[in-house]
């Protein structure tokens, strides 16, 4: 590798999530995946980890050290932090590979962000060494990368799921037909779950707890329900909703868990989620760790899946909702296309079990949860960094998507 001739074999990809940052290298594919976040020294402003290793602080730090991610909410909330965290996975990516240096550079960005943001995305990319850098919209980078049509006279939609984001987008010949990008995503979900197990049961919980909570037992439909039948699913989905608010729940305090909590800081301990095996209805259960809010003292409590699907059932519905706009907004030609061909879900909130069988009843449309949801976007800009010349055409066609300038 160290030895490839060819300049353009050094080309990058990069997709700079809300949540994670996916680093593509021409002829290597994904060679860097890690978490959106910076750990920083309050005091003097010095940048102490990033990526894996400042995840890994969140909500654990000493009190001068702030875990920072700078695109939380799909605009880039920390712009010196964005482009600090831009600039060491470059250098890491590039790292002992001789003559790196000057990459061509696809950044993938929230299409939500101003121009005033894309420009600094370009000046932190160009910054880090980046001979040339083009930005390309999330939804046009996750269409290519889960494999649709984008260049062809047929609608497809996208719905890509992220952290902070999700974007939706009806994708023809080339172009973004009409979409919408709402700041409703896995991070609001996780909050809905927190605020759940805080208000039901005066526990609270911290944001990396609430969200393996989410990847253990979360669902946005029960086991089965499709919309095959669908009066009756519906009415059991109602059901499900409405009798989880007061559903069963066990105040298991102090079991299992590895070393008591011992300070104010809930999630102080390893180990934030433990699987304790399923209903009768075949849902799961989890029990988890907190702080309890009146006596302050740790406490643990178990939950099960219908619980946790009342919970974020509003994050579903705006969700669900974007979707909706966006059809609604969308030409009857390529709306047709997407009846026959359904909807594709990209983005690591695509893997929340039940999802697609919530959107799929909403519209009577078919729904397809794409291969690796969670590398979409990434291998989407990989393929532009692979295959330039076409990328070039889908660009002209889109001058709105894709913003190019000259390092
Ligand atoms: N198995 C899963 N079930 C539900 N949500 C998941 C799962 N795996 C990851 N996620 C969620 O996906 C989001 C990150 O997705 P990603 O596409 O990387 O976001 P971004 O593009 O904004 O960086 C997070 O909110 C994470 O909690
Ligand atoms: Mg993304």
């Amino acid at each position: 590798m160290a030895h490839r001739k060819s300049f353009s074999g050094r080309d990058l990809g990069i997709d700079l999530g809300t949540a994670n940052t996916l680093v593509y290298v021409r002829g290597e594919g994904i060679v860097l995946n890690e978490p959106s976040v910076v750990a920083v020294n309050a005091v003097g402003g010095e940048v102490i980890s990033v990526g894996t290793d400042a995840k890994s602080t969140i909500g654990r730090t000493p009190s001068h050290v702030v875990a920072v991610r700078p695109l939380r909410d799909g605009v880039i909330a920390d712009f010196d932090m964005a482009e600090r965290m831009l600039a060491h996975f470059i250098r890491k990516v590039a790292g002992n590979r001789r003559r790196f240096s000057r990459p061509r550079v696809v950044v993938c960005v929230p299409a939500g962000i101003t121009s005033v943001e894309r420009r600094a995305v370009v000046e932190a990319a160009t910054t880090a060494g980046a001979r040339q850098v083009y930005l390309i919209d999330e939804p046009m980078a996750a269409a290519i990368g889960a494999g649709l049509p984008v260049s062809e006279p047929v609608g497809s939609m996208i719905v890509d799921i992220g952290g902070g984001t999700t974007e939706v987008a009806v994708i023809s010949l080339g172009g973004i037909v009409t979409a919408r990008s709402v700041r409703t995503a896995g991070d609001a979900i996780d909050a809905a779950i927190a605020n759940y197990v805080k208000r039901e049961h005066t526990l609270v919980i911290g944001e990396r707890t609430a969200e393996e909570v989410k990847m253990a037992i979360g669902s946005a439909a029960p086991a089965g329900y499709w919309p095959d039948g669908l009066g009756l699913l519906d009415r059991e989905l109602e059901e499900d909703l409405g009798a989880a608010a007061d559903g069963p729940m066990d105040d298991a305090s102090d079991a299992a868990g590895p070393r008591g909590g011992r300070e104010a800081d809930p999630e102080s301990s390893v180990g934030l989620v433990t699987a304790v095996g399923s209903t009768p209805e075949g849902e799961q259960r989890c029990r988890i760790r907190g702080r309890d809010q009146v006596s302050g003292l740790p406490k643990t409590l178990e939950l099960e899946t219908a619980q946790i699907r009342h919970a974020i059932n509003d994050p579903v519905e705006m969700i669900i909702d974007a979707v909706r706009q966006t059809l609604d907004s969308c030409p009857p030609e390529p709306a047709g296309d997407i009846m026959d061909h359904g909807i594709v879900l990209t983005g690591g909130g695509a893997l929340l079990p039940g999802l697609d069988a919530r959107l799929s009843s909403a519209f009577d449309i078919p729904v397809i949860v794409a291969d690796s949801p969670l590398d979409c976007v990434a291998v989407g800009t990989g393929k532009c960094v692979e295959n330039y010349e076409a990328l070039r055409t889908v660009m002209d066609a889109t001058p709105n998507s894709y913003l190019a300038y000259k390092g």
